[in-house]
């Protein structure tokens, strides 16, 4: 994974299904120009329709999965098919997608073994803590205060607090901490990157935005300058 990063999830908007995703992927490849990673967390439900393009499979993620293996796990998202598709990163653990923490430990370590990049989100540092404990290791961490997603209040200015602790007891463990819910804006991304962060992890904002485009440059921008 390239950093610092720019992880636009998709989450299931409207916006950003469908037809919809093709606009969102190549925004992000432009965006490589600026020496950033910029990627996009595609729906489920998109993920097979868009993987056969290699340019876009290098910067898709998954939003999840939820099995080691392929065998008789009706409606799961096994890692290995996520592999044989040639996804290369993953999502685990959003806060509108818990999980069990000793799941998180198994299906981590089956990823790094796979050589599937994950990055698991954290409601809080406590959460952070009790993952590090249980050994889970994954590319890097996303703290992502629940109470903030989807409001438009960053958490970068709203609980600078937390995300400079969970810079602190990642680095501790040698992983590295992004941060999202409610990036908005410009000065929401350069706020976060001086925490400490090594990149955001931005929904709403993009995907609603008239022009997705414009907000995603803007922050991929900001980005740049912190290299
Ligand atoms: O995964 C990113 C997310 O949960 C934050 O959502 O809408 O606050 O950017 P949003």
């Amino acid at each position: 994974m390239r950093l610092p990063s720019l992880i636009v999830n998709l989450k299931n908007y409207k916006q950003g299904s469908g037809d919809r995703v093709k606009l969102f992927l190549d925004y992000a490849l432009d965006l490589w120009d600026l020496g950033v990673g910029v990627y996009v967390a595609v729906p489920p439900l998109d993920l097979a329709r868009y993987a056969g393009d290699a340019e876009y499979r290098d910067i898709m993620f998954s939003q999840v999965f939820d099995v080691v293996g392929y065998g008789s796990y009706t409606g799961h998202i096994p890692l290995e098919r996520l592999k044989d598709m040639g996804i290369k990163y993953s999502l685990l653990n959003h806060s509108e997608y818990k999980m069990d923490h000793g799941k998180i430990r198994e299906l981590v370590d089956a990823a790094n073994e796979a050589g599937v990049e994950t990055v698991v989100c954290v409601d809080s540092v406590e959460e952070l803590n009790k993952l590090l404990s249980l050994g889970v290791r994954p590319k890097v961490y996303a703290i992502e205060p629940p109470e903030l997603i989807g409001t438009g209040r960053s958490v970068s200015k709203y609980r600078p607090e937390t995300v400079v602790e969970a810079v602190k007891i990642g680095s501790e463990h040698g992983v590295p901490v992004l941060c999202g819910a409610g990036v908005s804006s410009r000065d929401d991304v350069d706020a976060a990157m001086r925490l400490g962060v090594v990149g955001v992890l931005v929904a709403s904002a993009i995907v609603k935005a008239e022009d997705p485009y414009v907000v995603m440059k803007a922050m991929a921008e900001v980005l740049a300058k912190h290299k």
